[in-house]
């Protein structure tokens, strides 16, 4: 299968590319340090049409395709991991259920704005006993006239302290399990919508996560996406195209990584040679850029399976597992070709070892992956 780019996709990209080098590259490390929400850059970002790449243009966004998504995603995250997952979430956990299940009247409200970056959006699957098995789910909906009253818990959920709205999964009926699931959007503002500290972590330090607790929240009937039952299929769908966005965030983090490595290894010099002229570090460039390349095969090849409208399951969590596994190797690997200076704040490589960990474990773990995977095969 061979993936030529289009001439607008080349642009996006290079675009990205651009934008990432000026306004996010040189301030990461200090959003990164201070645990800052770039709220401006995200903005900006925006301004260029990453609030919703793959949401037709009727409907706010940018209305390019998945495969330019993927490439706007790596170049952003190869200047921030952070930013590159603020947009990742709208773009595929928030926007694309909406576009996908919403009705007219739906995107109206909850996709134009989102798409078009004026308003930010979350999703809300996770529950401290539901991680890896998204079917606990263990809050609740409860049809009360022309509303649902919603209590529960949802945790680690990106973007959470600063959107303006969420994609959430609950329970409508507890006997049914997966069939039970059902889905809402929710403005962040109603009453009983009650946002917790952000989480501390150990990377993507700029992108900020919360627990959100639902007490007796009354939410319109009006605001459910799709039918009552059918949540946990609009879940899995959407984390199909999510794993395509970590899978190229993983992928921008291993590019920053391995560029820092090759050049640093250009100019430091062991045994009065440039470290570059060493097999050793040679050898270890050239697997680092080949699992890159790789893992960029397997993310636009999952990515232009999305656009043709075909279920991509399988080829998501490949890309995803492969690519971040393949990040965490390439960010381990620049870290030691820098030696001591890998393992200093002073640069940016340790930041990028730090970010690629969470890519093997949120949107599914690695595990995860391998499991559907070999369910596809085994089917
Ligand atoms: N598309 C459509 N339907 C799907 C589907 C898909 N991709 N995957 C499953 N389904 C359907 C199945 O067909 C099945 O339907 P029927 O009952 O009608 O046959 C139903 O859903 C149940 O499927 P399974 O039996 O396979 O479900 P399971 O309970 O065994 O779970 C799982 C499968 C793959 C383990 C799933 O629980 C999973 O993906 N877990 C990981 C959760 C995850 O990725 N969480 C990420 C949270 S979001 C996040 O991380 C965001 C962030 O911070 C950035």
């Amino acid at each position: 299968m061979e993936i030529e780019l289009s001439e607008e996709q080349r642009l996006l990209r290079d675009t990205c590319r651009d934008f990432a080098e000026r306004e996010l590259k040189p301030h990461a490390k200090r959003w990164d340090r201070e645990h800052q929400y770039p709220a401006d850059a995200v903005k900006k970002a925006f301004e260029l049409g990453l609030g919703g790449v793959a949401v037709p243009a009727e409907w706010g966004g940018a209305g390019m395709d998945n495969v330019a998504y993927a490439l706007a995603i790596e170049e952003i995250s190869r200047g921030c991991a952070s930013v590159g997952v603020t947009l990742s979430v709208n773009n595929s956990l928030y926007c694309d259920p909406v576009l996908r299940y919403g009705t007219d009247r739906q995107k109206e409200s909850w996709l134009k704005p989102f798409a078009s970056g004026e308003k930010l959006g979350c999703f809300g699957l996770t529950e401290p006993q539901a991680g890896s098995d998204a079917a606990e789910q263990r809050t609740t909906a409860v049809r009360r006239g022309d509303k649902y009253v919603i209590n529960g818990t949802k945790n680690w959920i990106t973007n959470g302290p600063v959107a303006d709205a969420i994609v959430l999964f609950t329970m409508t009926d507890l006997s049914k399990g997966t069939k039970g699931i059902t889905t809402f959007v929710v403005d962040a503002k109603t009453p009983g919508f009650l946002l917790q500290k952000p989480d501390e972590k150990l990377g993507i330090c700029a992108s900020p996560s919360c627990t959100i607790f639902f007490e007796n929240m009354e939410v319109p009937a009006a605001n459910r996406l799709g039918a009552e039952g059918e949540g946990f299929k609009i879940a899995m769908s959407t984390l199909d195209g999510g794993r395509i966005g970590i899978a190229a965030q993983a992928i921008g983090i291993g590019m920053a990584a391995f560029e820092e490595a090759r050049e640093y290894a250009k100019v430091r010099k062991t045994f009065d040679v440039p470290i570059a002229q060493h097999q050793a570090i040679q050898f270890m460039l050239a697997d680092m850029i080949t699992e890159l390349e790789a893992a960029r095969l397997l993310t636009l090849r999952a990515a232009s399976l999305k656009d043709a409208g075909v279920r991509h399951s399988r080829e998501s969590s490949m890309a995803k597992l492969y690519a971040s596994e393949a990040a965490n190797r390439v960010a381990d690997k620049a870290v030691q070709i820098h030696g001591g200076m890998g393992y200093s704040k002073e640069l940016d490589v340790e930041r990028h070892f730090r970010d690629a960990r969470i890519t093997e474990i949120y949107e599914g773990t690695s595990e995860i992956q391998r499991l559907v995977i070999s369910n596809a095969l085994l089917k």
